[in-house]
């Protein structure tokens, strides 16, 4: 099949990729544009392991078609931090502990900070809805809403 040109925006920089016109956003951002922070768990959309945000939505990677993101904002885990200095959302889960293996932890930051660019003021309970389809097997998630909610204090401070 004749592969197709798809012009994105990823981490605040134009990119262009050849690709299938099949061809997953996790597949491309993992394999074309060598971002592997984006993880494939289920890859069926239920864990939240492949969650990136387009266009100031959490999406997952895993079910989403690099074809469709003709001209649209993506960001990823690594373009998270500015630089070598952490975003709030990343420096509250160290420290508050909110990880063990790490596997789900690109997508939780990119939930967390996703909902508090929308709800700077959001709640407990936005906060737990907003990681709701993100799903972690070992740290369980209170030490990372904990976080959440701690970052949201010192970005409003
Ligand atoms: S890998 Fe995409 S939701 Fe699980
Ligand atoms: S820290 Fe291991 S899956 Fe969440």
């Amino acid at each position: 099949m004749n592969k197709i040109t798809v012009n994105m925006i990823v981490n605040r920089k134009p990119v262009t990729v050849e690709i299938e016109p099949y061809a997953r956003l996790l597949d491309v951002l993992r394999k074309d544009l060598k971002l592997t922070g984006a993880k494939e768990g289920c890859g069926i959309g239920e864990c939240g392991a492949c969650t990136v945000i387009i266009d100031g939505e959490t999406v997952d990677s895993c079910l989403t078609l690099a074809a469709s993101c003709e001209g649209k904002s993506i960001e990823t885990i690594e373009g998270v931090a500015d630089g070598d200095k952490l975003h709030p959302v990343q420096e509250a889960f160290v420290e508050h502990n909110a990880m063990q293996c790490g596997f789900c932890i690109p997508g939780l930051v990119l939930s967390g900070k996703n909902i508090l660019d929308k709800y700077p003021e959001a709640d407990r309970e936005r906060i737990v809805e907003a990681i709701s389809g993100n799903l972690c097997r070992c740290t369980g998630y209170k030490q990372v809403v904990d976080a959440i909610e701690d970052a949201k204090d010192k970005l409003n401070d």
